[in-house]
């Protein structure tokens, strides 16, 4: 059956304290939205809207950035749920099959239970998501239920005390028939103790035209929305705790898990080790058998079989390690391919770089690859020895087998096979540090003579 998907993050969070819409805040290094928009994907829906309104425009760049082809539709004024959803009715045009609702300050609704609400579609119209909460004062709306029909859903402002105390809870999440859900949003009226125009409404209008209703059940912990910092530092502490029990369950070594940060598309092989105080932004692959030293921080980067980062080392987007590299301690690599077996070992700035296999960078050597205004390629062939503390001033080339000696400033093109010396000839002057040294105690001793007196 055919399915489009409606991710509702027009309202404000106003609760969240920022000047940044609410479904941009960030767990695991992705937006609340994106976690939404990667649960609708699982159902791989015809077509994605989103509904923006506060913040429209950073909203629909967020949301682009995830997946050219979603569509953001505006809301110009919030007017409650239903309106919202009403607003993705033209984009959605033309299209059958049955329609999600889901919210971008959702995040962790799982594709299981999505499969759970679409299997519960066969024999029901709308499906609605709910989960147990035992408390009278939990402001959520209360589903109301006979048998496994759903009857009506009550707001908690418009429900009455025998209704607040029912503990099933509408998380927000609905899957219905596109063409009756959109029939069943032109009846809802704005006439309830909020003023709005109640997504909620449809399941009572439903059951007046004999349409059936039911509910799929999942935890709080799933449902979770997220309206302030603590529930947002909260939500960030169980995708952790989640993210690190997967990692372990996949066969990767976690040596102290707490204290490892994930991202929400982090993904690492079997038998890598993973050692402590390692942050992994998003975009990051590592093969099996990796190891990850203590203290590094690595994303968008790949890192290859057998790999050693780290410790204290970063890796930022476009880092490409083959398998066997070696990046030791104070190193930093970006926009670079670095093939099999190389070693840079210590405290270089390897970025927008092309080195070749088996080749060793001595310590402190830096690409320099920005020349103010442009930046600048390095290529380094294989089997390079590239001597410490040297300068490769970008753009310029190392051929396969050449050499660099310490301390150069490497300003041309090094041919296959050549060492490049680029640095003054040193010069030994006979006694003079001893005798240079003894004028300056002499000087020392006499002023300190003239103090005293
Ligand atoms: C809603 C449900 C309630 C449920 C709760 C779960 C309705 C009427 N109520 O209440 O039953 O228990 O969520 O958290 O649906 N939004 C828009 N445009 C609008 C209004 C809201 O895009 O005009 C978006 C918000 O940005 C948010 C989501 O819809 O992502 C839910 O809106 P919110 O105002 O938080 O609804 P609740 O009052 O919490
Ligand atoms: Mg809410």
């Amino acid at each position: 059956m055919e399915v489009s998907a409606i991710v509702l993050a027009a309202g404000q969070g106003s609760r969240m304290k920022s000047s940044f819409p609410k479904v941009l805040h960030e767990i695991g290094g992705a937006p609340l939205m994106v976690h939404a928009l990667k649960c609708a994907g699982a159902l791989v829906p015809e077509a994605t809207v989103v509904v923006t309104g506060v913040g429209a425009d950073l909203v629909e760049e967020a949301a682009c950035a995830w997946d050219p082809d979603i569509i953001c539709v505006w809301q110009e004024e919030q007017l409650g749920t239903g309106h919202a959803v009403l607003q993705a009715r033209d984009a959605l045009e033309g299209l059958g099959g049955d329609v999600i609702v889901l919210y971008g300050d959702t995040p962790f609704i799982r594709p299981e239970t999505l499969d759970a609400m679409q299997d519960a579609r066969d024999t029901h119209d709308i499906v609605v998501l709910g989960f147990e909460l035992d408390d009278p004062d939990a402001r959520y709306g209360r589903l109301v239920t006979e048998g496994e029909d759903l009857v009506e859903i009550v707001e908690f402002k418009d429900a009455t005390p025998a209704q607040r105390a029912l503990s099933l809870c509408n998380s927000g999440v609905v899957y219905a028939d596109k063409a009756i859900l959109f029939d069943l949003l032109d009846r809802i009226t704005n006439d309830n103790a909020a003023g709005e125009y109640y997504l909620t409404d449809i399941v009572a209008i439903a059951r007046e035209h004999g349409h059936k209703a039911t509910v799929v059940h999942a935890s709080q912990s799933e449902t979770l929305g997220i309206n302030t910092r603590h529930e947002l530092a909260e939500a960030e502490a169980a995708f952790q705790a989640k993210s690190r029990a997967e990692a372990l369950n996949d066969g990767v070594t976690l040596v102290a898990p707490e204290t490892v940060i994930f991202a929400h598309d982090t993904v690492i092989g079997r038998d890598a080790i993973i050692e402590p105080h390692v942050v992994f932004g998003p975009g990051v692959t590592v093969e099996s058998g990796a190891r990850i030293r203590a203290f590094s921080h690595l994303e968008g980067c790949h890192v290859g079989r057998g790999a050693i980062v780290g410790p204290y080392a970063r890796l930022r987007p476009g880092a490409q390690l083959a398998s066997d590299v070696r990046i030791g301690n104070f190193v930093e690599v970006k926009n670079a391919q670095i093939d099999r077996g190389t070693k840079v070992n210590h405290l270089s700035y390897i970025g927008d770089a092309t080195i070749g296999e088996k080749t060793n960078i001595g310590a402190g050597t830096i690409t320099c690859n920005y020349d103010g205004v442009f930046k600048h390629r390095t290529t380094i062939g294989r089997d390079v020895f590239v001597g410490s503390n040297t300068m490769l001033v970008a753009p310029v080339s190392l051929g396969d087998h050449s050499a660099t000696a310490s301390g150069a400033v490497i300003t041309m093109d090094v041919p296959e096979g050549d060492l490049a010396i680029a640095r003054a000839r040193q010069e030994n002057k006979p006694g003079l540090a001893k005798r240079m040294f003894e004028r300056f105690r002499a000087t020392k001793a006499e002023l300190m003579k003239k103090g005293d007196s």
